[in-house]
């Protein structure tokens, strides 16, 4: 006699758009900025809000809540293995983000783990909700910190050297929430986890780009994640007056700086990969007023590849030309890697799970790769992982009206429980 329902023949009658959208709108309302914005930074008091909802939430799906020392939270439904299939995102946001850019892979995780739950189905292997502190950089300058401390890839060095706009490093923020560890050693060998407790691993989040709404596909099944890295170049110059100094004198690293940016994006048509993206988003200039020569120029420089090979001939080539332009104009020069982490590349049991789902359900699908990172690409380090992506409005994320519609909500989560399902076996 089958004793179990085979997971795809669950219902999942409890998902719907409403529900989905009322936690949706709850969250969202916990923010610094005003609606449609969502502004909430790691550890700020709308974060400490936000995690107390999404534990309720947690709690209302009748999961055991744990966290670790990075304020990471987990929500338990024992299987009868002890490794689990794990699932989530992060809640925290940029400044003026919008309310579905990791939010949708937190609440949808748990609505699909709820209604697993309540349709009576019986995990082989255990299941966890997660939500992870600080996936976005906006405050430490450094992404996906909880789940890097997860992984392992987390260091003294990040921990010692990347800091709050108030000089804090993200243990005294932590502390001031209640997350306290008595030394980076602690924090590092308590935030870890062991490989073999996570059986496998899947993030449902929106796309963030136009592709799959263009096309008019359902669901995206992501293949890999794009290996990202951070450069920072400091030009320096003797500056001067903007009119007293004549030209023949000058070191002016502000054109430096502007002869490098456009090295840069050379460098990344040298590769001819459609995969290969260089921005030099950030430029500061001191001075930064029209009647003095600039004296220092800081660059931060995003370089992401689906290659980590190809990443580095990148990086080199942009740190090479930076070495030939400050000789060429007598400026000096400081240069560093901030960070470049390796690509992520999907599992393909869990792809094939993805795909089942989406199949099952009567929904187009498209395999692609993610440009942007996510907690995910550390979690494929450690775990057979992969991740779904749905459809959201003019692709637009990182923006106060990243939107997404009830449908695609749905599509989402329900694509997620049968994949859990799945994955975690009855
Ligand atoms: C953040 O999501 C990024 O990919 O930069
Ligand atoms: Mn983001
Ligand atoms: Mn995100
Ligand atoms: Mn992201």
């Amino acid at each position: 006699l089958a004793c179990c329902l085979s997971p795809l023949d669950l219902k999942l009658a409890g998902i719907t758009g409403e529900k989905l959208n009322a936690q949706f709108e709850a969250l969202a309302a916990l923010s610094d900025t005003p609606r449609p914005s969502v502004t909430r930074l790691v550890f700020s008091d709308w974060d400490v809000k936000a995690r107390r909802l999404i534990k309720d939430l947690m709690r209302d799906a009748q999961l055991k809540v744990r966290e670790d020392i990075m304020g990471n939270i987990f929500a338990r439904w024992e299987g009868a293995e002890k490794a689990a299939v794990m699932s989530g995102s992060h809640s925290d946001s940029i400044v003026l983000g919008g309310a579905y850019d990791g939010d949708l892979g937190v609440v949808g995780a748990i609505a699909a783990i709820k209604a697993l739950r309540v349709e009576g189905f019986k995990p082989q292997k255990s299941i966890e909700a997660v939500m992870f502190t600080t996936e976005e950089a906006s405050r430490f300058n450094v992404p996906c910190l909880g789940s890097q401390g997860m992984t392992g890839y987390l260091n003294d060095h990040t921990l010692d050297n990347f800091k709050d706009e108030n000089g804090s490093t993200f243990r005294e923020a932590a502390a001031r929430i209640g997350y306290r560890s008595s030394s980076n050693q602690e924090l590092l060998r308590k935030a870890k986890v062991d490989p073999a407790a996570v059986a496998a691993f899947v993030e449902l989040h929106i796309e963030q780009g136009p592709l799959l709404e263009k096309e008019g596909i359902d669901i995206g099944i992501v293949e890999a994640i794009l290996a990202p890295s951070l450069l920072t170049l400091d030009f320096s110059g003797s500056g001067g007056h903007g009119g007293g100094m004549p030209m023949s004198h000058r070191n002016d690293p502000c054109l430096a700086a502007s002869e490098l940016a456009l090295k840069a994006e050379q460098a990344a048509f040298s590769t001819k990969a459609f995969d290969t993206v260089v921005t030099t988003g950030i430029w500061k200039q001191e001075p930064n007023i029209f009647n003095a020569i600039p004296r220092n120029v800081h660059l931060e420089i995003d370089v992401r590849d689906t290659e980590g090979d190809r990443r580095d001939g990148v990086i080199q080539q942009i740190f090479e030309a930076a070495e030939e332009i400050a000789a060429n104009r007598k400026c000096n020069l400081t240069k560093e890697i901030r960070y470049a982490y390796p690509i992520a590349k999907s599992n393909p049991t869990v792809l094939g799970a993805i795909q089942q789902s989406a199949d099952k359900l009567g929904l187009s699908s498209k395999k692609l790769i993610s440009r942007p990172y996510h907690d995910a690409a550390f979690m494929a380090q450690i775990a057979p992982t992969a991740m779904i992506f749905t459809p959201c409005k003019r692709g637009l994320s990182h923006h106060p009206e990243e939107e997404i519609s009830l449908k695609h909500m749905v599509d989402g989560v329900k694509t997620l429980a049968y994949t859990i399902a799945q994955l975690a076996g009855s």
